[in-house]
């Protein structure tokens, strides 16, 4: 023990790469527990800008293993290319572990991908076109095929012709494409298997192993808990469950195994892809915002819609995930604003007032926020490291959103640097902060 969780609170983009790889020094254990390289990490070290898509961001730290669990699904080029690029970096890789029971992305689902968004036209979700949608379609029908299959020819070349039977009609466009050529693919995903068999590993036996001999295990989500296929802004969602109960399906432990959920938030908001967004600023303040905050896609490069943070939608996930602790990032993003607008209900049809998340998308579609305005600041909080640092009204700031979801908040961002983080006295007595002795 301990076994923490990490989260993201909104639509995805909190800055969980930099708190997990924060948490993850003194960590035995950082396991990835769903989605796939649909997901972005961007990590500042040293003045070294590192992207993550698929290895948990932990692979920086020497002495900590790091897994990628049966709930994610793996693109095997791209993880082959990512370990290609770390190794040219000079980063040790030898503490990485693959899940045998992951399921694969293969050429067809990233075809399937694009043609269902195609399909879709001005209805689209707006995905990442990475296939990460299809994959999960395919495990759902059991007719996935998973890390361990990279393993055996014959196994692979049936699975492969079991899951392409029933899509040859939607796949018809492509059918001149080299990359679905069944003996062409059997083979590059068998290459695949040889340079990966080294680091697939029964990964839910390791978490358990590490939980029982008294270890300290991370469980790193990706995107957020409004992205989340069953609890999110359905369809407008991604096909896994980003949420906190995750965490044990999505890597064999059990719900026993957790002991703190850590949520990330940002100090704002902002949304990738379609779907409906109650905060969204569509004037030249957005442009000012997202330009301040970088916000482009870490996988896309897309240009983010950006928002005012919405309290009602954070205390919703802080209620599906249980969380124990609130990371809030990129607060130096808000500086130089004279007042700063949180979102604590929604406005619908006919003046209705909301003061909890509805439950119905018509709703959600048709609400807009209904605002306080709190003061801002125009200090510049790039070198603060306490909270005493810290202007009052950016206290005062942080202060309403804990006392609104009810979450107390243990670590601010302050920049993109890895130094650029305060721990907050509620954070200080966290099991990670004790951990790492902060
Ligand atoms: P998919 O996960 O590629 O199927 O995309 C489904 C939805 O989730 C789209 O709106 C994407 O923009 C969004 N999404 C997927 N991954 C991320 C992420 O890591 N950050 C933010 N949004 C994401």
């Amino acid at each position: 023990m301990p076994g923490i969780v990490i989260v993201g609170a909104q639509w995805g983009d909190e800055g969980k790469g930099k708190v997990t790889d924060l948490l993850a020094e003194p960590a035995d254990l950082v396991i990835r527990f769903q989605g796939g390289n649909n997901a972005g990490h961007t990590i500042v070290r040293e003045g070294v800008t590192w992207k993550f898509h698929l290895i948990p961001s932990g692979i920086l730290h020497t002495d900590t293993l790091c897994a990628i669990g049966n709930g994610v699904v793996i693109d095997p080029k791209v993880l082959t290319d990512e370990i290609d690029g770390l190794r040219a970096a000079g980063i040790d890789l030898s503490n990485l572990r693959v899940s045998a029971n992951a399921h694969l992305i293969m050429p067809y689902h990233l075809m399937l991908d694009h043609a269902g968004e195609a399909r879709l036209g001005k209805l689209e979700i707006g995905t990442t076109r990475r296939g990460i949608g299809p994959a999960y379609e395919d495990k759902a029908a059991r007719l996935g095929i998973r890390v361990q299959d990279l393993l055996d020819e014959k196994i692979l070349k049936k699975k492969i012709i079991a899951a392409m039977a029933p899509k040859e009609l939607a796949l018809r466009p492509f059918a001149k494409s080299p990359d679905l050529d069944l003996r062409a693919m059997t083979e590059a995903y068998l290459t695949y298997g040889h340079r990966l068999e080294q680091y697939i590993a029964d990964t839910s036996r390791l978490t358990w192993e590490t939980l029982d001999s008294g270890g300290y295990v991370l469980f790193e989500g990706a995107q957020g808990t409004l992205l989340d296929i069953d609890h999110g802004t359905y369809p407008f969602v991604t096909s896994s469950n980003p949420v906190a109960s995750a965490a044990c399906t999505g890597t064999g432990a059990g719900p026993k195994d957790i002991d703190e959920i850590w949520g990330i938030t940002k100090a704002y908001a902002t949304r990738v892809g379609a779907g409906p967004f109650p905060t969204e600023i569509h004037d030249e303040f957005a442009d000012r915002l997202r330009e301040a905050g970088g916000e482009y896609g870490t996988t896309t490069g897309r240009p983010r819609r950006v928002g005012w943070i919405d309290l009602v939608a954070l205390r919703y996930a802080a209620r599906i995930n249980t969380l124990t602790a609130l990371c809030v990032t990129k607060l130096d993003v808000l500086t130089g604003l004279d007042r700063i607008k949180v979102c604590v209900g929604y406005r619908g049809a006919e003046e209705a007032r909301f003061d909890e998340y509805p439950y119905h998308q018509t709703v959600l579609h048709q609400v807009t926020g209904i605002y306080e305005e709190l003061p801002g600041w125009s200090e510049d909080l790039g070198e603060c490291r306490s909270e005493e640092d810290l202007p009052q009204a950016a206290r005062d700031y942080l202060a309403y959103i804990s006392d609104f979801v009810n979450v107390p908040v243990t670590l601010l961002g302050v920049g993109p640097g890895r130094e650029q983080v305060i721990w907050t006295q509620a954070g200080r007595q966290t099991a990670p902060a004790q951990r790492a002795a902060v």
